[in-house]
């Protein structure tokens, strides 16, 4: 396996501008991630953890410091690299899963797929597999509307992971599930990822979720400290 970091940080900083109105989240985040670790990012509400968190998936990017996916430095891509670099190496799951309602379960998880240059079969095989792994596989032809909130999730998850990306990112993902059904997606998450190649990066206020990861960061005063 190779030694580079699957997200590396460094001294990144982020001040939202609003006016004349200056709102300094982050102070200077070092953070380095190893491929297939699994770390919990936990703070207070507004401490900048979803900042955090769009900035490491290339979705806003900071005042200042760099942020590195699999050693490549996002800063200086052109939108059209970063978006390649996303949809390759990164996978997302959000607390609003962020689905398309219209769609089917199998549709909504082949949707990263169709990006990259696969036939149409290989892109279902894939899907398939990975539907099968969150345990969705009698529900693959359903839409997101007759599904409940748990398998949503597992959707999410799904889509997440097709691309077999170097990083999931996750933002309070069972944050809107009853405790039991988010134990048990929590658990379908960690239990995949250990048979995969990704790390993962998840959001949460949960500290018995929390404690089920390699390692917990809590990102306080703008910056992350060890647990
Ligand atoms: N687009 C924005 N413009 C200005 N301020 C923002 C923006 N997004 C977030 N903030 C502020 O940044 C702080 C951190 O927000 P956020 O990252 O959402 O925290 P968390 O996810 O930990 O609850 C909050 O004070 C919030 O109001
Ligand atoms: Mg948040």
């Amino acid at each position: 396996m190779s030694n580079t970091a699957a997200l590396k940080c460094d001294k990144v900083k982020k001040t939202y501008v609003d006016g004349k109105l200056q709102v300094p989240v982050l102070l200077g985040v070092d953070l380095d991630i190893a491929p297939k670790e699994q770390v919990a990012i936990v703070g207070t509400s507004g401490s900048g953890k979803s900042t955090l968190l769009h900035m490491l998936g290339g979705l806003d990017k900071p005042t200042s410091g760099s942020i590195f996916v699999d050693g490549i430095d996002m800063q200086h891509l052109s939108e059209k690299k970063l978006s390649k670099l996303r949809n390759e190496k990164l996978g997302f799951v959000y607390q609003m899963h962020h689905l398309l309602p219209e769609f089917s379960v199998l549709e909504n998880v082949c949707m990263p797929l169709l990006f990259q240059a696969l036939s149409i079969e290989a892109v279902q095989q894939k899907a398939l597999a990975l539907l099968e792994k969150v345990g969705l596989s009698h529900r693959v032809t359903h839409k997101l509307g007759e599904i409940s909130g748990g398998e949503r999730q597992r959707t999410a998850i799904a889509r997440g992971l097709v691309t077999d990306p170097v990083c999931l990112l996750a933002d309070e993902p069972t944050g809107n599930l009853d405790r039991q059904t988010a134990e048990q997606v929590y658990q379908t998450m960690l239990e995949i990822n250990r048979h995969m190649n990704t790390s993962l990066v998840i959001v949460t206020h949960d500290m018995a979720l929390a404690n089920r990861m390699d390692r917990i960061l809590m990102l306080t005063e703008g910056r992350l400290t060890p647990m």
